[in-house]
């Protein structure tokens, strides 16, 4: 079965956008998604990113899509596939079909999702969600966008070698890099 990661940074009251944009702006912890997941351990292959149509749209023109990743929009209004996407999916489980289909998922090795709060929720109440990468940015913002009800007692807080496990900061502001993985159902 795929294996599907979710991948945000949510602030102290779980927010994770604001009128269409992200509440903060951190330099070096958007280096740090770019890294999770762009990284391969398969040179020849690329991840995959799942996004709704709000979060493509939200990416300025110029780095859309994001780049050596194949991105994946999901829409239920739109028609055609967004200039620049790789796919438009209407539903998360077509995305999940398309990417792990026999010709595409020799090329894919992870297939992550990036948000917003209705593909997260989706994602991580599919059976497919075996990684959490939550970024905690510890401390409040105006936010209008939230990451959903995050039953932690599923997972488990496990240290990954890539992501440096001490709170860093940018700005004045605290943040935390947290990787999360789904206990093994008994
Ligand atoms: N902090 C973070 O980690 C992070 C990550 C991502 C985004 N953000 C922020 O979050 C905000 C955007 O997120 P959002 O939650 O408002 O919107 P979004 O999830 O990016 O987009 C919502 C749209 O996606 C489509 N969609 C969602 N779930 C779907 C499903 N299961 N099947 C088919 N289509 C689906 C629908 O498009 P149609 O209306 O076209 O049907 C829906 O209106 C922005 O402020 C952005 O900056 C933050």
């Amino acid at each position: 079965m795929a294996k599907v990661s979710l991948v945000a940074a949510a602030c102290n009251s779980m927010g994770i956008g604001y009128k269409g944009d992200l509440p903060w702006r951190l330099k070096n912890e958007m280096k740090f998604f770019n890294r999770i997941t762009t990284r391969t351990q398969n040179s020849e292959k690329r991840n995959a990113v799942i996004m709704g149509r709000k979060t493509w749209f939200s990416i300025p023109k110029a780095h859309r899509p994001l780049p050596n990743r194949v991105n994946v929009v999901l829409s239920r209004s739109l028609q055609e596939r967004p200039e620049g996407a790789h796919h438009l999916a209407h539903d998360f489980e077509e995305a999940i079909h398309w990417l792990t289909s026999p010709s595409r998922c020799e090329d894919v090795e992870n297939i992550m999702v990036i948000g917003g709060s209705d593909v997260y929720k989706v994602a991580m109440d599919s059976p497919y969600c075996h990684k959490v990468y939550l970024t905690r940015v510890l401390q409040d913002f105006d936010c209008d966008t939230f990451f959903p009800m995050f039953d932690e007692s599923q997972y488990e807080l496990i240290s990954d070698p890539d992501v440096p496990g001490e709170i860093q900061e940018e700005n004045g502001i605290p943040y935390k890099f947290h990787v999360y993985q789904k206990k093994q159902q008994h």
